[in-house]
């Protein structure tokens, strides 16, 4: 088995639902990056976006994902952005193996529009924006280990899917 799984991948692609099942499916710890951040400075991510800007919020994100990629045995949920950058794309290589989860922009654009945690889609065109998104994160989500589309699946069939994977991988 490997040290640990990480899910990257936009928001609403389920990497929480999918994240907490397989956890518990594989025993592993979940653990999500967006609530250690939030812990860490003791508000929201929404208000840390809207008092202290994403610059911030992008530092002590790699803070935390370093801090928690020191540890093993558990599935990492990783917050939509954390991609963007190289040490954080590298320190996940590193760490374990990386499942990068998608769905089209409609669908991600279902799961999301009555949520109000996502500052980065509170805008006037939120399917829009989640497109503009999505085509300048593409390179960096396509350089996980695996790359699962989970517009038409059910958290179950992800989980599935994501240990077939891992199989594959490890033999
Ligand atoms: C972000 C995604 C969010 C959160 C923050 C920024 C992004 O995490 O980290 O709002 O840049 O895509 P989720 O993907 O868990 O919603």
């Amino acid at each position: 088995m490997f040290k640990n799984i990480i899910l990257t991948g936009f928001m609403g692609v389920g990497k929480t639902s999918v994240g907490t099942g397989l956890a518990k499916d594989v025993g592993y710890q979940f653990v999500d990056t967006d609530l250690l951040i939030e812990a860490d400075q003791k508000m929201s991510v929404t208000e840390i976006f809207a008092t202290k800007g994403e610059p911030f919020f992008r530092q002590v994100e790699s803070r935390v994902i370093g801090e928690v990629l020191q540890r093993e045995s558990q599935v990492v949920s990783t917050g939509g952005g954390a991609v963007l950058r190289d040490s954080n794309r590298e320190a996940f290589k590193k760490a374990g193996f990386v499942v990068c989860l998608t769905a089209r922009p409609e669908v991600i654009f279902e799961r999301v529009r009555h949520e109000t945690h996502r500052p980065l889609l509170r805008t006037e065109d939120p399917l829009a924006k989640i497109g503009e998104l999505l085509e300048s994160r593409a390179p960096f989500y396509a350089q996980a280990d695996a790359v699962i589309d989970t517009s038409e699946k059910s958290v179950e069939a992800v989980i599935t899917e994501i240990k077939e994977k891992i199989r594959y991988a490890y033999c």
